[in-house]
């Protein structure tokens, strides 16, 4: 096991769960959006957004995965449990815990478009703009970080570190 140390510590990311909340809040007041989780790394922000959100939005799960072992990404989007819920019509809320290359929102994306949703939006907790390949439209999100390979609050290195409450990186 490697040291984590704390990047992004535990009331910064509720402060920006809260300033996320607002936001949405405020776009889907009239409505109550289907809120989809991309698992495993967004089990934890969408658990403290909904807490907070004071919306009557469903919940739904879509687990995909893009990385290989270790901090390099495959490339390649699996779907590892494919979405169950009939999303025509409805309003959806992508919830994830990060965009890095892209790749996985880039999939994603035309996957919901496909089940006839009246709109996609997409919220993320943190955006790694410099490892960017597939481009995102961003509609929320709550920190801009730079190239650090990040662990805790959901997301993991080799499935180790998604219990950690800190956004971590680890010490050599
Ligand atoms: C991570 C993360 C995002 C995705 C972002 O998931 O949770 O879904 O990678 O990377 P990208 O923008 O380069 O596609 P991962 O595939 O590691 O699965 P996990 O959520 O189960 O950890």
């Amino acid at each position: 096991m490697r040291t984590p140390k704390v990047f992004i510590a535990r009331d910064r990311i509720q402060d920006a769960v809260c300033r996320l909340a607002e936001e949405i809040r405020r776009d889907y007041r009239d409505t109550a959006p289907l809120l989809l989780s991309t698992l495993k790394g967004s089990f934890m922000f969408l658990a403290d957004l909904v807490r907070v959100l004071d919306l009557p939005v469903e919940i739904a799960f879509v687990r995909l995965s893009s990385y290989g072992s270790g901090t390099v990404s495959s490339g390649q989007i699996e779907v590892v449990q494919a979405l169950r819920e009939d999303i025509s019509g409805r309003e959806v809320l992508v919830i994830e815990d990060i965009i890095d290359s892209g790749r996985t929102a880039g999939f994603l994306l035309p996957y919901l478009i496909a089940r006839a949703p009246v709109s996609v939006r997409v919220c993320t907790l943190l955006d790694k703009p410099q490892r960017r390949q597939v481009h995102v439209t961003i509609d929320y999100r709550g920190f801009t970080i730079p190239d650090v390979f990040v662990v805790g609050y959901g997301l993991d290195w080799n499935e180790q570190y998604r219990h950690l409450p800190d956004i971590c990186v680890l010490e050599p």
